[in-house]
């Protein structure tokens, strides 16, 4: 029968294993999810995104409601046929988008009224037209509408802006109603301070979800700050929920979430690095179009098993980077979300292991090697 539910399966410190069961298939956490904002990760076809071993995709409300519309995805069977993924799909509720990408908006008790970025036709995001654009699209996990506190905020702003997510967060359950299957998010807001970040929690635990978002993180306060609030925030969400810190990271941010008790991340670093010639390895970050690589015949790392690197030179990525070849953003796309899946799998070892602070020690041992 249609069913959601998290099992926590171990625990080592503040770190956990788990799996989330959906209809669509099972969430392995701790679980990073890759970002298909357009109903496509780009560069990638659906298929190779699994095959990197991905059990789920983020998709964005706020980018398919002005193209081609949640109506239109709707009447040709949803997000999922749609895009052909048939695994499970998180969707953000458009919140975040508004903000960061449109010039004129207008923020109400209501929501939002904005101008689309494509064509600068008017439109309107509020808790009740998340909701209903998310069940069009299908999504399996449906984040409540929030508006994410810009950093950095005096303790009033971010009081008043934490008051009103939670005001939204309670319309958004209402308007979410009962939907067997599928799961309802919450998101705790508060800035850096700690008395918000629990009174958020208080109330988001109050009106009850399925699960529980840490927002307003990773938005230019830097990952001591970041570390700071994730030290107590987690701990203030039910422990047997999932907990999802909204888009982060870089690989070292991520093992220091997982450490503080995280269960779920999102991040568009791994696909765009891929489109710029950043690549992530055990040992660091390289540029491809670095000159260095021009003549090198080894792989971009002799350890991974992605297509790039079991086939391909640095100094032929190189070339195809340097030529603009469509190539490039597929082999490094794929490589890069091979490497952040392959951190999550060895991440849920260690942990199911009771290894985890000893992986960690030499995570970062092997990265402060550097690239040779
Ligand atoms: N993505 C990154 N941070 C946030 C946040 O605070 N809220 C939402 N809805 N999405 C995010
Ligand atoms: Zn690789």
């Amino acid at each position: 029968m249609p069913c959601f539910d998290f099992d926590l399966t171990s625990r080592d410190g503040k770190a956990r294993t788990g799996r989330i069961r959906t209809p669509r298939g099972d969430i392995r956490t701790p679980a990073f999810m890759p970002v298909g904002t357009a109903a496509t990760v780009k560069a990638m076809m659906p298929e190779s995104v699994a095959a990197t071993g991905a059990d789920i995709l983020l998709g964005n409300t706020y980018h398919l409601m002005l193209r081609p519309t949640a109506e239109r995805i709707d009447r040709l069977g949803g997000l999922h046929r749609f895009m052909n993924w048939e695994k499970p799909i998180l969707t953000d509720s458009g919140g975040f988008q508004v903000m960061s990408l449109t010039g004129l908006r207008k923020l109400t008790e209501e929501g939002v009224r904005f101008r689309s970025h494509i064509d600068g036709s008017r439109h309107m995001l509020s808790p009740e037209r998340s909701m209903e654009i998310q069940r069009l699209l299908g999504s399996d996990i449906v984040m409540a509408f929030d508006e994410c506190t810009p950093f950095p905020a005096d303790e009033e702003t971010a009081r008043n802006s934490m008051e009103l997510s939670m005001r939204w967060a309670r319309r958004s359950r209402e308007a979410f109603g009962d939907r067997s299957g599928h799961a309802l998010f919450g998101i705790q807001q508060g800035g850096v301070y700690p008395g918000l970040r629990a009174a958020s929690a208080e109330k988001l635990r109050e009106i009850g979800f399925d699960g529980y978002a840490i927002g307003g993180l990773a938005v230019g306060e830097g990952q001591e700050t970041m570390f700071g609030v994730l030290d107590y925030a987690p701990d203030m969400l039910p422990e047997d929920k999932p907990r999802y810190l909204m888009g982060v990271g870089k690989p070292d941010d991520i093992v220091g979430a997982v450490a503080r008790g995280v269960d779920m991340m999102d991040c568009v670093l791994p696909s765009r690095s891929g489109r710029t010639g950043q690549v992530f390895t055990r040992r660091g970050v390289l540029n491809i179009k670095n000159a260095r690589h021009q003549d090198d015949p080894r792989p971009i790392d002799e350890t991974c098993t992605c297509p790039a690197c079991r086939s391909y030179s640095r100094a032929y990525l190189h070339h195809v980077f340097r030529a603009q070849e469509i190539i490039s953003s597929m082999l490094l796309t794929w490589h890069n979300l091979h490497y952040y899946q392959q951190l999550m799998s060895d991440i849920r070892a260690a942990i199911a292991e009771g290894r985890f602070a000893d992986w960690q020690a030499g995570f970062h041992a092997e990265r402060a090697e550097g690239d040779v």
